[in-house]
């Protein structure tokens, strides 16, 4: 597997993507919020992977792109708050369909604008550089990181007496 910083990222956008579809297709409610569920855990360490690795990388690497990336910061907190308000629903509720729609819009809309507008910038003015490499690597073993470290927090959850 590539570890290309921008060939991670391409993939995991497929990945939640194919969440968003399931999640379309799905009527039942219970299923629904199961898939809320992972596409909101995903968009977690994806967000933050891009948040404090790539972002950041390229910001000091390719300084003309800073409009897009902030943008992009500015995109990702949107995102933020349209997830807090899902969790604040039940599956069950009348619009908690709707909600989630709107939060895929929104990421459909920042996964279109990294892909199409500034991946193909940085590609462009890096090429196959091992930077790129480097941050993949990084950003694989901050997820896998943050993975572990989020399963656990669950578990406590469940175990702790209420
Ligand atoms: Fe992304
Ligand atoms: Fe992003």
């Amino acid at each position: 597997m590539s570890t290309d910083a921008l060939v991670v990222l391409k993939e995991d956008h497929a990945e939640v993507k194919r969440l968003f579809r399931a999640f379309e297709k799905t009527d039942d409610a219970a299923k629904r919020g199961e898939l809320a569920e992972q596409i909101i855990f995903k968009l977690k360490l994806h967000t933050e992977v891009e948040n404090t690795i790539l972002y950041p990388q390229i910001l000091k690497t390719l300084p003309d792109l800073k409009d897009e990336i902030l943008e992009s910061y500015e995109e990702h907190h949107a995102v933020d708050l349209i997830i807090a308000e899902i969790e604040k629903l039940k599956p069950t509720a009348e619009n908690f369909e709707a909600r989630v729609t709107v939060l895929i819009e929104n990421v459909e809309h920042h996964i279109g604008e990294e892909e199409d507008e500034w991946f193909p910038k940085v590609r462009k003015a890096l090429g196959r550089d091992e930077l790129l490499q480097e941050w993949g690597e990084q950003m694989i073993s901050k997820m896998q990181e943050m993975q572990s470290g989020l399963t656990v927090d669950l578990t406590e959850e469940v175990n702790t007496p209420r």
